[in-house]
């Protein structure tokens, strides 16, 4: 039987930082809020003309690079994100394979918004185990500032641009594999974090369309209370599934979407600071890169070596949630 490994991570952060304080001459919000609240100090936003493929390629070329993968081997390319190229289609997958020289291979784009990257991952290990691919190319890319409401005080203080990138390939060695992935969704809650306009679900007309109905809305405070009794839970269940303790989890990886949840879930599972990989006060919440951007902070600060077990949690629009126990696993 195939499993599968996770070989390398890539990350691309664009130039331009949005501060708390030029935010604050924005809207009615002042830095001590923000940071207070959130623990976000500044993000990083797309220029007008980078894609959000042009990002995820970068982030792309440098996870295959250090894979030692040739990027003809790749099989399968999949991008979890919720700001693509264009809605509909083309998929943003299809593009960064063109833009990183890969051709033929199957690809496709995941909408589990902040749980993207976890989701994707569940699947590139799903097609691995069953045989049907070998060296897979996920993706959590996202261009947040362009469905972001610049004048929405309770989203627009919390997103940010960026990309990140792991590459996941079939091995016959079980020590080197993903140990587990645990996914889940909820509709029910699908009103607290939603886009209403633009799609085929809302009564929109052309002029709805380029209002605020296309950009994020968010259930603020009702979402933090579900993301924290979620995340604990489910964090809580893959560890003693398993049978691995906290403190087995070199680096616990969670979705960088406010510092006072990571910190819940951390200290409900009991989690000492130095395993905890913090990104989100330079980068804010990129949603679906959040995780392979802040794995790879991890990795360019000489903090991830071989064999070490990463704990990945996440939560999101959906609602979606998930949960990862991985150990890096590189080949060189
Ligand atoms: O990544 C996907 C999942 N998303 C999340 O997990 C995000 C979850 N939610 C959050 O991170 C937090 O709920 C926020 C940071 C969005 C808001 O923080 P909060 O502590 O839940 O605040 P709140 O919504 O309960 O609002 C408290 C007060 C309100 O004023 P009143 O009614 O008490 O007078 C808000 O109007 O804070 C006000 N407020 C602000 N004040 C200054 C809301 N946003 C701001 C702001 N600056 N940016």
């Amino acid at each position: 039987m195939a499993y599968a490994a996770f070989r390398s991570i890539g990350a691309y952060a664009p130039q331009k930082i949005l501060t708390n304080q030029e935010l604050s001459d924005m809207v009615d919000t002042s830095d001590e809020w923000i940071t207070k609240r959130t623990g976000i100090l500044e993000r990083r936003i797309a220029a007008k003309d980078e894609k959000n493929s042009d990002m995820g390629a970068k982030a792309a070329e440098i996870a295959l690079q250090r894979s030692g993968i040739a990027k003809e081997d790749i099989d399968l390319v999949i991008c979890g994100t919720i700001s693509p190229d264009y809605f509909c289609m083309p998929s943003t997958a299809t593009i960064i394979a063109k833009k990183v020289g890969i051709k033929g291979a199957m690809a496709f784009d995941i909408s589990a918004a902040c749980t993207g990257f976890i989701y994707s991952l569940s699947i590139a290990r799903a097609f691995i185990e069953s045989g049907m691919k070998k060296n897979v190319l996920v993706i959590g890319s996202e261009k947040l500032s362009s469905i972001t409401d610049y004048t929405d005080r309770g989203t627009c203080i919390l997103f940010g641009d960026g990309a990140g990138a792991a590459v996941i390939c079939a091995t016959q060695n079980k020590e080197e594999a993903i140990v587990d992935i645990n996914t889940g969704a909820d509709g029910e809650y699908a009103d607290l974090l939603m886009t209403p306009n633009g799609g085929s679900g809302s009564a929109h007309d052309a002029l709805e369309k380029e209002t605020a109905g296309c950009y994020m809305q968010m259930k603020g405070n009702e979402t933090f209370k579900i993301a924290v009794r979620t995340l604990t839970n489910d964090v809580k269940d893959i560890l003693e599934k398993n049978n691995i303790k906290s403190e087995d989890v070199q680096h616990f990886v969670p979705h960088q979407a406010n510092l006072r949840i990571i910190k819940a879930v951390g200290d409900a599972l009991k989690m000492r600071e130095d395993q905890v990989v913090l990104t989100v006060a330079k980068y804010g919440n990129t949603s679906g890169a959040s995780i392979p951007m802040a794995i790879n902070d991890l990795y360019e600060a000489d903090g991830l070596k071989k064999g070490e077990l990463m704990l990945l949690d996440a939560f999101g629009g959906g609602l979606t949630w998930g949960s990862a126990l991985i150990p890096f696993s590189p080949l060189k």
